[in-house]
C-alpha cells in the first residue's frame, strides 16, 4: 500500500469495535521520510477531536522533549521533522487501555507506516506501544537503557509524557532515553558516510 491509499483504508477501517465509538480516525503526522519516529499508544479525546496524534497536554511536553533535542514536528528537512504515529489509530473509550485484539488488529497500518518511512530510530513511548511492539511483557524500566529492534529498525523505549507529567524525577531517565536514541541515529549516520 502507498501513503494515500493507506490512509483511506485506515479511515474507513472497521478492523475492531473501536470503528463504533472514534469521531476519526488518527493517522500520524510528520516527515514521510524522517529519521525519528515516534510510537505513542492511542489517540485520547483531543487526538479524536481533532484527527491528530499528540495533541493534549501529553502532546506539550513531547513537543518540549523534541526539542531539548533539535526534533520538531513542524515542517522541516528529515533529519529534523520526526514521524509520529500511535498503535492504535481510534481512540478507546474513556482512554481505558488498548486491548490485545486491538493491538493486532492495528498492527499492520504501523507496519506499513514503518516500512513507508524507514526510519533510523524508532522512539516507543510507553507501556502498551513498548509492550506491544517488542512483544513483551516486561515494564519499561527494564526494557529501556538498551537498543531493540523493530522490523529492523532500531527501537528505544521511554516512558509516556502523560505518565511523566505524573511523575516529573522520572524525567531524568526520560532524558537519558532520548540521548541513547539520538547516539543511535548518530553512529549509523556514521556508519553510512
Ligand atoms: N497519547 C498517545 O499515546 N498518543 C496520542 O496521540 C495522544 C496521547
Amino acid at each position: 500500500m502507498d501513503w494515500p491509499t493507506l490512509r483511506d483504508t485506515v479511515a474507513s477501517c472497521r478492523a475492531c469495535a473501536l470503528c463504533e465509538s472514534r469521531t476519526q480516525t488518527v493517522f500520524g503526522c510528520g516527515n514521510a521520510q524522517a529519521d525519528w519516529m515516534i510510537v505513542g499508544e492511542a489517540p485520547g479525546e483531543k487526538e479524536d477531536l481533532l484527527g491528530e496524534p499528540f495533541v493534549g497536554k501529553a502532546g506539550h511536553l513531547l513537543d518540549a522533549m523534541l526539542r531539548a533535542i533539535d526534533l520538531t514536528r513542524q515542517s522541516a528537512p528529515p533529519a529534523q521533522q520526526v514521524y509520529i504515529a500511535n498503535t492504535l489509530k481510534c481512540r478507546p473509550p474513556a482512554n481505558r487501555n488498548p486491548m490485545p485484539i486491538e493491538l493486532t488488529r492495528c498492527e499492520p497500518y504501523l507496519v506499513r507506516q514503518v516500512e513507508l518511512v524507514r526510519p533510523r530510530i524508532i522512539l516507543a513511548m510507553g507501556r502498551f506501544a513498548v509492550q506491544a511492539l517488542l512483544r513483551s511483557s516486561e515494564p519499561i524500566g527494564r526494557l529501556r537503557g538498551r537498543v531493540h529492534r523493530y522490523l529492523d529498525v532500531p527501537l528505544v523505549v521511554t516512558y509516556h509524557p502523560a505518565y511523566l507529567l505524573r511523575n516529573p524525577p522520572d524525567k531524568a531517565r526520560a532524558w537519558d532515553d532520548l540521548c541513547l536514541a539520538k547516539r543511535v541515529v548518530k553512529a549509523h549516520r556514521v556508519e553510512r558516510e
